[in-house]
């Protein structure tokens, strides 16, 4: 195990009705407040009316920015920047899913930044000061309500990319599991895969004397397996939607990479498709992920082997070590399949006309991964293998 820190300032908020004590909850940081939600689904369910009445309740001036898209645009994120500085606000609440979190936390960063908030994805800058951000989570996938990460895209030249700080990690987070009962059976779908993959760049490791943190990644694991096919039988199963949304916000919350050297190349690569073709985040992980660990399991196939028994019970009884580690992988694949998740590019209309520049920028700063380090051509084989 290697030395480690674990901090993690959000205030987690987790049960039905728990949007009641939202007004409560921003009261602490202002009265100006940036309410930034997606393309509607909390008009539909009610909820915006719910948040509204909560930040009246509390005297609170709300400005609006709506329409924020799943992979959040730069374009959208500059709007919500100029409100914050021509309407001096004081709290920026993110009500949605990862896009919409991810879209506050750029802003909250970028309003107090002179220069452009796309140059902290690119290390231009480092994050000196954020506005203070809450959030109501409304999809279990991203861990974005209890983490310092976002992920936004620039469209105009089609690149994706990430920026971090622990000042922006939400204040907040309020997790009511039927928020999450609207969901639709693909956007669940997603919400599992990226789950899922999130244990798995963390849990791929080659540190060794991690027996604990190797637990916890095969407990989340086993949890949304389970309860994953249950959201997507019945979406409005309480229980299943509450243990789904518990084990989105550990796998990626700080709690899994302690001690442990994490991997993120699919991630890395998965984002390079979307900035391309805006495919959903989910989707495209399902589809990379079976394909990166038949690239890589060779490394540490202990690991592959114990993920076969440990979390698919597989019987490794006179199977070979490789035997066993391919079954885990195919268990796998077959689960998303399960679940409804593409398992090709093709299936969604992708081609192989872009891999070379995906893999080129997947590794513009060098080859990815640590579990196995992969260079542009090794990419370019796992996006081969996806097609
Ligand atoms: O926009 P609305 O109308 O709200 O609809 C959304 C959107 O169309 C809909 N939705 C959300 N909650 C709903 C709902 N529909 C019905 N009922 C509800 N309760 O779902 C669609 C997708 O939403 P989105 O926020 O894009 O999904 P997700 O939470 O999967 O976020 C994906 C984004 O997060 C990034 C991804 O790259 C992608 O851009 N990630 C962020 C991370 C982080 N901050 O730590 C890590 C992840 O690995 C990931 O990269
Ligand atoms: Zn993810």
């Amino acid at each position: 195990m290697k030395d480690f820190e674990l901090y993690n300032p959000t205030k987690l908020v987790f049960g039905a009705g728990k949007v009641q004590q939202l007004g409560e909850l921003v009261k602490p940081y202002g009265t100006q407040v940036l309410l930034v939600y997606g393309g509607g689904s909390i008009k539909r369910s009610g909820l915006y009316d719910e948040v509204i009445s909560q930040l009246n309740s509390i005297g609170a001036t709300v400005h609006e920015l709506s329409g924020v898209e799943p992979n959040p645009r730069l374009t959208t994120i500059n709007k919500g920047i100029d409100i914050c500085r021509s309407e001096k606000i004081e709290f920026v609440l993110a009500v949605g899913g990862g896009s919409v979190l991810d879209a506050s936390k750029a802003i909250a960063a970028g309003a107090l930044y002179d220069g452009d908030v796309w140059d902290f994805t690119i290390r231009k800058a480092v994050i000196q000061k954020a506005l203070p951000i809450g959030t109501v989570l409304t999809l279990a996938a991203t861990g974005s309500e209890m983490n310092g990460n976002a992920v936004i895209s620039n469209w105009e030249t089609q690149q994706k990319r990430g920026l971090g700080s622990k000042l922006v990690y939400p204040k907040f987070s309020i997790l009511d599991p039927k928020l999450t009962y609207s969901v639709p059976k693909d956007q669940t779908a997603n919400g599992i895969v990226d789950i899922m993959s999130h244990v798995f760049e963390q849990y791929f490791s080659l540190t060794t004397n991690t027996p604990l943190q190797e637990r916890f990644a095969e407990s989340i694991l086993q949890t949304v397996i389970e309860n994953g096919e249950k959201a997507i039988d019945n979406g409005s199963d309480y229980d299943a939607r509450a243990n789904l949304l518990l084990a989105g916000t550990f796998a990626l919350n700080g709690t899994l990479p302690i001690g442990v050297v994490t991997d993120w190349a699919s991630h890395g690569i998965e984002h390079e498709v979307s900035a391309i073709y805006d495919i959903a985040h989910g989707a495209g992980l399902a589809i990379i992920f079976p394909n990166w660990m038949k690239h890589v399991y060779q490394e540490r196939i202990d690991r592959f082997v114990q993920y076969a028994v440990r979390v698919w019970g597989i019987d490794p009884s006179g199977k070979s070590d490789e035997e066993v580690a391919l079954a885990g992988i195919a268990a796998t694949r077959a689960y998303f399949t399960r679940i409804g998740a593409p398992a090709t590019l093709g299936e969604l209309g992708i081609g192989g006309e872009n891999i070379d520049r995906m893999a080129a920028e997947a590794t513009v700063f060098g080859p990815i991964g640590s579990f196995k380090s992969l260079d542009k051509e090794a990419v370019k084989s796992i996006l081969t293998a996806s097609l």
